[in-house]
């Protein structure tokens, strides 16, 4: 009996130690966080921008922006999806290189490189509020 009340002691407390760990990992941050993310947010999507228009990553100086003016017609909601071109299921940034390869004419980026991430937050940024659609033709 005695075992008893003291494993059911011992669960009460683990489960507190979860609830309580989750009540303060749920509020870690403050306004001012949120405010300082959305600026460095902002800021990567305006060097996205700006690449969008130049033609610094091409070499026969076409800009993304002269076919997809306002990341139109990119459709990042879509991704991943199965591409013709590539014969296999791509994310959006495959499919920014195969644009960076094909029209501009250049060099693909590394996934992680932190132009390629600004264009990729400039274009979700041009789509926000538009509903998930994976594989969407
Ligand atoms: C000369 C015109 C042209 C230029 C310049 C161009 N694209 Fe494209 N892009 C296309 C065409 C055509 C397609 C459609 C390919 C397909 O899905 O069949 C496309 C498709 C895309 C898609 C996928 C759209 C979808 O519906 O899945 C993305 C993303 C994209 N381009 C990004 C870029 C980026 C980034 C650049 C600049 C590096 C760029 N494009 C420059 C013509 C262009």
């Amino acid at each position: 009996m005695r075992n008893r009340s003291l494993i059911a002691a011992a669960l009460v407390l683990v489960v507190a130690a979860f609830v309580g760990h989750g009540l303060l990992t749920a509020d870690e941050f403050t306004k001012a966080d949120v405010e300082r993310w959305d600026k460095e947010y902002m800021a990567v999507v305006a060097k996205g921008r700006a690449l969008w228009t130049s033609p610094e990553l091409g070499t026969n100086g076409v800009a993304c922006a002269q076919c997809h003016p306002n990341a139109a017609n990119t459709h990042p909601e879509t991704y991943p999806k199965f591409q013709q071109q590539l014969g296999r299921v791509i994310t959006l940034g495959e499919m920014i290189n195969w644009c960076i390869q094909q029209p501009l004419e250049g060099k693909p980026l590394a996934l992680d490189d932190p132009r390629m991430i600004a264009m990729q937050a400039y274009v979700a940024h041009e789509r926000r509020g538009v509903a998930l659609a994976p594989n969407k033709h």
